[in-house]
């Protein structure tokens, strides 16, 4: 698949298999969900900018990379990408954080959007938007759309699970996003739900079922 990275790694491969049992509990999962995002954001974030700036070590004085530009913005779709976030926040401490509240509506599956508080200036921000579930892609759109109104020109997509329905969807409307996955599962079930997955990522991060 073009445009898709899926992370393989004997330590990603192994959280994933704990996220997926049914048996681990909420701290457990989002400890879980914490991990695999440190793990994969090393590669979403693979392409930042960076320059070449001096620096003396104790031995001598060098050139050397830094992260250049304006500081990247982190967007987190709610709830489910709030783990995330923090995640990558360790990793990027100087990050500009974003977020996106959405929630599947039950019936028809459609994104519903309740929250949005954005980084201003983000046409001139690398742009990696978050959440743990890529299943029909209609979150992952619709905030792919508030983004690019927002004036962003180059959004990426770090999900934890994703699924070929998801993938296809972010790509017929924006076929340059890059996604990075942890896992890329078989397909969704009746209810939109990925196969064989993890259940219900904000509920299992947040104990609310
Ligand atoms: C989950 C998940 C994604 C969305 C993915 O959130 O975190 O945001 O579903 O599904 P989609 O690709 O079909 O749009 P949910 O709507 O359950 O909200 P929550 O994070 O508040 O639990
Ligand atoms: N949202 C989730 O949390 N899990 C799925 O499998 C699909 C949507």
């Amino acid at each position: 698949m073009e445009n898709v990275t899926v992370v393989d790694h004997p330590l990603v491969a192994h959280k994933i298999t704990l996220l997926r049992d049914a048996e681990t509990e909420s701290a457990a999962f989002r400890s879980l969900c914490q991990e695999v995002t440190l793990l994969t954001a090393y590669e979403a974030l693979r392409t930042l900018p960076v320059r070449s700036v001096p620096v003396t070590t104790p031995i001598t004085t060098t050139q050397s990379p830094m992260l250049a530009g304006p500081a990247p913005a982190i967007v987190g779709i709610l709830r489910a990408g709030l783990v995330m976030v923090e995640a990558i926040l360790t990793l990027v401490p100087h990050g500009r954080v974003g977020h996106l509240g959405l929630y599947r509506d039950p019936v028809t599956h459609r994104p519903v959007e309740y929250y949005k508080k954005l980084p201003e200036n983000l046409e001139k921000r690398t742009v990696l938007l978050v959440d743990p579930m890529l299943a029909t892609g209609g979150s992952a759109v619709h905030a792919l759309d508030v983004l690019y109104d927002a004036g962003a020109r180059n959004v990426d997509m770090l999900a934890i699970v994703g699924c070929p329905e998801g993938v296809a969807a972010v790509h017929e409307k924006y076929p340059a996003t890059q996604i990075t996955l942890a896992a890329l599962d078989e397909r969704l079930n009746e209810n939109a739900y990925i196969v064989p997955g993890l259940g219900d990522a904000g509920d299992r991060i947040y104990g609310t079922k």
